[in-house]
């Protein structure tokens, strides 16, 4: 955790940088905010509860959870109570993240939410995680970043609590009792290459939220998402923040359709979503945007045996553009924005 700055977003949700690879964990305009309109909304849980009972999703990159715990938000609001279910496998291979997770301040969660995250890591996690937080408790740790009442309450009672509350199944709360009837969260620590490989589940809904494809390309390669895509069904839907143009061209490369997420108040694009039902994709992408796949932005990474590190990666691609005559990405822009086709489009 040396290498993880802790900062509060705009929306008042805590947000994190890693200065290794020199990126932000979450958008600084808000944590929260980022995590619901770039990839609660464009799921469409509406629409897949109208078809399914039960939905799979795959939240590659949990980091401090703001994803799995968006949906769980939007779904015991919702659609709990109405017969539904959610089973979320989520993966990060930063363990103390995932402990931390429950209690980083975000005022947009109701209490349930720690409730619940606690819940299923305790159990996962038993031991592991119950010393990690007495040593978050016993050094006064993250003071400003984590529920105050981690540190304030006697802290026996809270270890005491984790225990008997959420691991020993004799005192659980009613309302907890009620909500894990129709919740199930797995953890999967380890590098989501690896899990994808071994797995055999399918998802209807994934998210990608990894580190920029630039800064780490190894899960944008077109061996990871060809993987990937062997656990979609035809109506699944695999949504990223997203909008690089080596990983669109990477998603046309695999066979799957994709369009752009738009934040309609904002008029903005927000992400990019895949699905091999093409008839799930809203704002295809244009004539502009198509175009640019052809230039030096939107050459793949690759990593065929699914092991390279993030340089290797990286290295190999500049290889392959220097030793091949790729379009330059500014003089596509610069010939393209010239052009009629773009002030009609204007
Ligand atoms: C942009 S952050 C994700 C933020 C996260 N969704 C959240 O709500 O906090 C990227 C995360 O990917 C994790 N990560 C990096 N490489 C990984 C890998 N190969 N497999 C699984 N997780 C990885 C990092 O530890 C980091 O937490």
């Amino acid at each position: 955790m040396k290498n993880i700055d802790f900062k509060f977003t705009d929306d008042g949700s805590l947000g994190l940088y890693n200065k290794i690879v020199d990126d932000i964990y979450h958008a600084s305009s808000g944590a929260y905010s980022e995590s619901y309109e770039k990839f609660i909304l464009p799921s469409e849980y509406s629409e897949l509860f109208k078809e399914k009972d039960e939905i799979n999703i795959l939240d590659i990159c949990y980091g401090i959870g703001y994803n799995t715990k968006s949906v769980i938000n939007e779904f015991v609001k919702k659609y709990n109570n109405r017969g539904k279910k959610i089973n979320i496998t989520s993966i990060e291979i930063d363990k103390n993240l995932v402990f931390l997770s429950p209690f980083v301040k975000v005022p947009q969660y109701d209490n349930f939410i720690k409730d619940i995250m606690c819940f299923f890591i305790a159990n996962q996690f038993q031991e592991d995680f119950v010393n990690y937080i007495k040593a978050i408790i016993n050094n006064k740790l993250y003071y400003n970043y984590l529920d105050n009442s981690l540190y304030n309450s006697n802290k026996n009672i809270f270890l005491h609590n984790i225990y008997y509350q959420y691991i020993s199944d004799s005192s659980k709360n009613g309302t907890l009792i009620r909500l894990l009837k129709s919740i199930n969260i797995d953890f999967i620590i380890d590098d989501a290459r690896q899990f994808i490989k071994k797995t055999n589940k399918s998802f209807d809904v994934i998210y990608l939220d990894a580190f920029t494809p630039i800064k780490s390309p190894k899960l944008w390669t077109f061996e990871f998402i060809k993987l990937l895509k062997e656990h979609m069904t035809f109506n699944s839907k695999l949504i990223t923040y997203s909008i690089s143009s080596s990983y669109r061209n990477t998603l046309i490369n695999n066979g799957l359709a994709l369009g752009n997420i738009i934040n309609n108040k904002k008029n903005k694009i927000i992400g990019t979503i895949a699905s091999l039902n093409n008839n799930l994709i809203k704002y295809p992408l244009n004539e502009y945007e198509l175009g640019l796949l052809n230039t030096r932005c939107g050459v793949m990474f690759h990593d065929k045996s699914l092991n390279l590190e993030d340089n290797e990666i990286i290295n190999n691609r500049e290889i392959y553009i220097n030793n091949n005559d790729i379009q330059s990405t500014s003089s596509y822009i610069k010939k393209y924005k010239g052009s009629k086709k773009w002030k009609n489009m204007m």
